[in-house]
């Protein structure tokens, strides 16, 4: 019963309801986060998409299995998996991935434990077994491949071990072309991720538990220090580069934060070197996210990026993707959109955009969680811009 002040109102609404001319059918827009389950392992790493292919690689570090996850060509959804070990035997050590770009539909792996880099086929079929078609030791004093990267004609390595010879950490890069060809350089406690900055050339690498960037001038062979000031946070870990046209081209950075947390805090490096970094603001999932991998989320009409929160180091960091938005001169974030992954203390690793839909790897939980949009896009989700955004409300009739 409602109360009797209110009673004449409803049977106005009542009325009107009757009376009005009904509005025309809309379809429901949605968004959704679904999880796939991959074989159990401890650490589920790397994840990358085969181009030309149907195919997603997954690498399991804990027991040096590759798994290939086909795709349904018109949703995306993962639909089987196949999964072959790598290396000698199950402590190897598969940790990397990258697709090549100078051998389209190749693959590089990274056997930390071995100590060696891999150009594989990955065969076209979901049970052929993967082809290895060039294997690159990595030579003495440096240890234990991690991440890798083909830029230009040369594979880049971040060795996250220390060596046995030396006690140093080292960045590793090969000629493509001859792979005898090789450079070791010195760096800090441990190098991670390594990209090019596109209008220098020069190259620049996260080392996590210095948190300081390193650039390398190819030039000359000199490198610098490029420490992230602790008042904004630590520990750099993914980096992407944005090739050089539009607005967010360049060097992007994320930090991972420590045992308390993340400062929700990401990174562009500018050509000069200087730093340039961004908070999130919106007191929900992000403020204390750790981030630990990005990508380019740009639509034509608009720049963005995702940024991936993990709950590796922390707790106190939430596992989610966010989305976020700048104004016209890339000074500030004006947009936030924030999707938790279902699975929380998932540890969530590494992101990669496919054609419509983001997958990312949870690094715990043995899982592929993938996020898709129906009806609109990411970024047009209007109920996480009402979180911030009041003219949200304007469209209301
Ligand atoms: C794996 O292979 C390495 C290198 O041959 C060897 O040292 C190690 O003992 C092997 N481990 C197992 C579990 O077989
Ligand atoms: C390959 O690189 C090695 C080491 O720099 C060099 O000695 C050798 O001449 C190169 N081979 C060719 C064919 O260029
Ligand atoms: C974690 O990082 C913050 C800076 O973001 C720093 O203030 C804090 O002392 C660090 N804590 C530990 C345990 O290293």
């Amino acid at each position: 019963m409602l109360p009797s002040v209110l009673q004449p109102l409803a049977v106005v609404l009542a009325l009107s309801v009757g009376t009005s001319v009904s509005q025309a059918v809309t379809s429901i827009i949605s968004r959704r986060v679904t999880e796939y389950l991959l074989p159990v392992a401890k650490q589920t790493h790397e994840i990358a998409k085969v181009p030309g292919s149907n195919f997603l690689l997954v690498s399991q570090m804990s027991n040096s299995k590759l798994i290939k996850v086909e795709l349904d060509p018109s949703t995306e959804a993962p639909i089987a998996y196949q999964s072959f070990p790598m290396g000698e035997n199950s402590t190897s050590g598969l940790h990397g991935i990258w697709p090549s770009a100078k051998f389209p539909g190749m693959v590089w792996l990274s056997l930390q434990s071995e100590n060696k880099l891999l150009l594989v086929d990955p065969g076209s079929t979901l049970s052929d077994a993967p082809t290895i078609l060039e294997t690159i030791d990595i030579p003495v004093p440096g240890n234990g491949p991690h991440s890798i990267f083909e830029i230009g004609n040369h594979i880049w390595a971040g060795l996250k071990d220390p060596s046995p010879q030396t006690g140093e950490y080292y960045a590793f890069s090969a000629d493509i072309d001859n792979t005898t060809d090789t450079a070791l350089y010195p760096c800090l406690k441990s190098p991670v991720f390594i990209q090019q900055e596109p209008t220098t050339s020069h190259i620049y690498l996260t080392q996590d538990a210095s948190s300081s960037i390193m650039r390398i001038d190819l030039s000359t062979g000199e490198t610098s220090q490029l420490p992230i000031p602790p008042s904004v946070g630590v520990n750099p870990v993914g980096m992407i580069t944005i090739p050089s046209s539009g607005p967010l081209s360049g060097l992007w950075f994320v930090l991972a934060g420590n045992s308390t947390g993340g400062t929700g805090t990401f990174g562009r490096i500018l050509p000069s070197g200087d730093l340039e970094f961004f908070t999130l603001s919106t007191p929900l999932l992000g403020t204390g996210a750790a981030f630990l991998h990005l990508a380019d989320a740009s639509t034509p009409s608009e720049p963005a990026l995702w940024l991936l929160a993990t709950s590796l180091l922390s707790p106190n960091s939430p596992d989610a993707l966010v989305r976020v938005t700048f104004d016209e001169g890339i000074t500030e974030v004006t947009g936030e959109e924030y999707v938790a992954i279902l699975t929380q203390n998932a540890w969530a690793h590494r992101i990669v955009v496919m054609e419509k839909t983001v997958m990312v790897s949870e690094l715990n939980t043995f899982s592929l969680a993938q996020l898709g949009y129906e009806g609109t896009a990411a970024g047009g989700w209007l109920p996480a811009r009402a979180l911030t955004d009041p003219t949200v409300y304007e469209q209301e009739v």
